[in-house]
């Protein structure tokens, strides 16, 4: 089978052709309760491999004044460009490009189905990088799937033991458990990850 290059042009495609079956249309449930629990509204957020950016959307909601969106396909970027207007510039960054070349220092960096449409060898990388982007005191969160889609393109799925191993390298994993409160196809099959970089 030919190898698929999971690339700016792959994702944008995908985004031409409304090949989106992943999108949520709404902010992941297990985000939201993490969001309404943080305080401090002016620490710098990341979103990575954004999409349609609800996380983001319902973080301008509840007034955070620092978050940035990075997607690498330029037809969603250029959508949240256009629908989010308002916000650029005051409480938000929109970035076209690739997460592997963006640099900046951020409290928190939230994981939405971003690790799991990486090609598995870039899982390292993706390691390294989320490291590099945290503050010392940062924290990546989100949601893993636990789950083996079994499958040769995305989304690529793991289980806790892997991820561990994997994360362990460069995180203190502070918590790492089947979330509760997933969207219902996803209950079960989804890690909630709390992880801060070592020092
Ligand atoms: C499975 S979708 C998830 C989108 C969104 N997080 C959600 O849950 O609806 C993965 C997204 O990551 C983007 N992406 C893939 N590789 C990327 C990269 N290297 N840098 C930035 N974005 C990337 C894709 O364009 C796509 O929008």
């Amino acid at each position: 089978m030919m190898e698929m290059s999971l690339d700016k042009l792959f994702w944008d495609s995908l985004w031409k052709n409304n090949l989106t079956a992943w999108d949520l249309k709404k902010v992941s449930p297990p985000i939201k309760d993490y969001f309404d629990k943080i305080e401090n509204k002016d620490i710098a957020i990341l979103i990575p491999g954004c999409g349609n950016a609800y996380e983001a959307k319902y973080l301008l909601e509840l007034g955070f004044t620092n978050v940035t969106i990075i997607d690498i396909a330029p037809t969603v970027v250029g959508t949240l460009l256009n629908e989010l207007d308002a916000y650029i510039g005051k409480q938000l960054s929109v970035v076209c490009g690739d997460f592997f070349k963006h640099s900046g220092q951020y409290d928190l960096i939230v994981e939405q189905t971003f690790f799991c449409a990486l090609d598995k060898q870039l899982r390292k990388m993706y390691v390294q990088k989320m490291k590099s982007l945290l503050k010392t005191d940062g924290q990546l969160v989100g949601l893993l799937f636990d789950i083996d889609f079994g499958k040769p393109h995305p989304p690529f799925g793991g289980n806790k033991e892997e991820y561990v191993a994997l994360f362990n390298q460069e995180f203190a994993i502070n918590y790492m458990e089947t979330a509760t409160n997933s969207v219902k196809p996803r209950l079960g099959n989804e890690l909630w990850i709390e992880l801060n970089p070592l020092k």
